[in-house]
C-alpha cells in the first residue's frame, strides 16, 4: 500500500472534521467541479450540461467588469507579471498606492496588504498575544481563525470561545483572565453562513471595559456593508467595511479586509495605526518568509477601488434586488433561510446530512451550483446549501435558483422531510 493510501485507510475510519468531509467527494457533483467554460454566472461542466453560479463570492461582479480587465495589461507590462521579492525585501509601488486608497475608503490610518486574509490571520495573531497572551474566540468566526489561533497556542498562548453574541460568557471568560494584559477576542465582521453581522458596538464596549484588543475578520463585509445604513440602504454607503457600518473608530480594534470576494482580487489587509503597522512588518512572518500578490491581483484591487467610486452604489443596490428575490422566495417556498440582514449570504437549511447529499444532486442536475454545507462544515441539524449571489447574476437566473429549489422541496414532502424541526445543536467548532 503507496503512503497516501494508508493515509487514506486512517482517516477514512476516524470522525474528524477533514475526514467527513472528505468522504462526501464521491458523492456530491457539487464538489470539485471543473468549469470549461463561463458565460456571465453561466459555467459550463459538462457537455450539455450548464450551471447558474451562486457559489461565486465575486459580489459586486468585478470579475466579469471588461474595464477591470482591460486595466491588468497595462499593469503587467509596467511592473511584470509578479513581484517575486517578499515584501520585506521590495513592493511594486502599487502595493503602496493600493495601501493608501484602502486606509482612504474604511477611514483608518494606515493598511498593510498580504496575499490572503488566512496568511494575515496565520501572521497577524501569533505576533500580537505572543506566548503569554489569550485569544477569545468566536465559535461562528471563520476557520482559518482557527487554525491561526492554534499556531499562537503552540507558542504558549491560551484559547478560550464563546458563542456567537453570547457577551455574558465573553464577559465572565474576560474577568477570568483579568490579570493577563494581552488579550485578543477574534470575531467575523459579517458570518460566512448566515451573513449575520457582528454586534460590534456592544462587543467594543466590552473589550474597552477589559482592555482588550478586538480582531476583526471582515472577508466578506469589505466591499458590501458601509457607511450610514438608512432604511432605503440597509447595507450602508461604499462598501468599506463593518467598522463604518457600525459608525465606530479603529481605537482597539484591528480590521482585515478581504479583497477576493467583492474586488475579486487576490488580496487582504489589516487596517490599524502606523505603529501597529510597523510593528507587524516586524513580527507578522508571512510578511518575510511568504511571497507577494502577483501583478494582476494588485492591478484588479486598484482597479475595483476606482470602479467602486463610480459604480459601486448601483452594483451593491443590483445585489440587494436579487437578494431580496432570493429571500422572498425562498420563504415563500416555506425553507429555512438564515439571513436577517439582507447580505448577499442565503443560506437554505435542510437539516440532515443525507438530505443535503441528495438535494446538492437534485440542484446540480437542475442547473444550479450552491455551496453545499455538510456537518461538521456547520452544526447538525444546521446542515444547508448556502447561495450567495452576485451583481452579475440576472433576474432570470434567480428565477431557474427558485423552481430547482421547489424541486428540492417536491422531493423533501415524498419523504416526509419538508419543515420539519431542526435538530439539537451541536457546534461544529471545537478546538479543544
Ligand atoms: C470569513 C472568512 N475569513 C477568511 C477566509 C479566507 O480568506 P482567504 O481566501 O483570503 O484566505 C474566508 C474564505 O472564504 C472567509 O469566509
Amino acid at each position: 500500500m503507496s503512503y497516501v493510501e494508508e493515509r487514506i485507510m486512517e482517516l477514512s475510519n476516524a470522525e474528524n472534521r477533514r475526514s467527513q468531509i472528505y468522504k462526501l467527494f464521491n458523492v456530491l457533483q457539487q464538489y470539485n467541479v471543473t468549469a470549461l467554460k463561463i458565460d456571465g454566472r453561466r459555467i459550463k461542466v459538462a457537455e450539455n450540461h450548464w450551471v447558474n453560479d451562486f457559489a461565486s463570492c465575486n459580489y459586486l461582479g468585478l470579475d466579469l467588469d471588461p474595464e477591470m480587465q482591460m486595466d491588468v495589461k497595462e499593469q503587467i507590462i509596467k511592473w511584470g507579471v509578479h513581484p517575486s521579492w517578499c515584501r520585506l525585501v521590495a513592493s511594486p509601488y502599487i502595493y503602496q498606492e493600493a495601501e493608501e486608497r484602502l486606509a482612504d475608503l474604511i477611514g483608518v490610518e494606515s493598511t498593510l496588504i498580504f496575499p490572503t486574509v488566512t496568511l494575515i490571520s496565520i501572521g497577524v495573531l501569533p505576533a500580537l498575544v505572543g506566548k503569554s497572551g489569550v485569544l477569545f474566540l468566536d465559535k461562528s468566526g471563520h476557520e482559518t481563525m482557527y487554525e491561526a489561533a492554534k499556531i499562537a497556542r503552540d507558542n504558549g498562548a491560551k484559547l478560550e470561545s464563546f458563542k456567537q453574541d453570547d457577551f455574558k460568557s465573553l464577559e465572565a471568560l474576560l474577568i477570568k483572565h483579568n490579570d493577563n494584559n494581552r488579550k485578543v477576542i477574534l470575531v467575523d465582521g459579517v458570518y460566512s453562513m448566515s451573513g449575520d453581522f457582528v454586534s460590534l458596538k456592544n462587543l467594543i464596549k466590552l473589550a474597552k471595559k477589559y482592555e482588550a484588543l478586538v480582531y476583526i475578520d471582515d472577508a466578506h463585509g469589505f466591499g458590501i456593508v458601509g457607511q450610514e445604513p438608512t432604511a432605503d440602504v440597509p447595507l450602508g454607503f461604499k462598501g468599506n467595511g463593518i467598522v463604518k457600518y457600525h459608525g465606530l473608530d479603529y481605537e482597539n480594534i484591528i480590521y482585515v479586509g478581504g479583497c477576493s470576494k467583492a474586488y475579486s482580487s487576490l488580496a487582504a489587509f489589516v487596517g490599524c495605526s502606523y505603529k501597529m503597522r510597523s510593528f507587524l512588518q516586524g513580527f507578522a512572518t508571512p510578511y518575510d518568509l511568504s511571497g507577494p500578490c502577483p501583478t494582476a491581483s494588485l492591478a484588479t484591487l486598484l482597479k475595483g477601488l476606482e470602479i467602486n467610486e463610480k459604480r459601486g452604489g448601483s452594483y451593491r443596490s443590483q445585489l440587494w434586488e436579487l437578494t431580496q428575490m432570493a429571500l422572498n422566495g425562498l420563504r415563500n417556498l416555506g425553507f429555512t433561510v438564515l439571513n436577517n440582514t439582507g447580505f448577499p449570504i442565503v443560506y437554505v437549511v435542510i437539516g440532515d446530512n443525507a438530505d443535503l447529499i441528495t438535494t446538492a444532486n437534485i440542484l446540480f442536475r437542475q442547473g444550479i451550483l450552491v455551496t453545499v454545507s455538510p456537518y461538521p462544515m456547520v452544526s447538525i441539524g444546521q446542515e444547508g446549501h448556502r447561495i450567495t449571489l452576485t451583481a452579475a447574476n440576472t433576474k432570470s437566473e434567480v428565477q431557474q435558483l427558485l423552481a430547482a429549489f421547489a424541486e428540492v422541496r417536491n422531493y423533501l414532502c415524498e419523504v416526509g422531510r419538508f419543515g420539519i424541526e431542526m435538530k439539537s445543536e451541536i457546534s461544529s467548532v471545537d478546538i479543544y
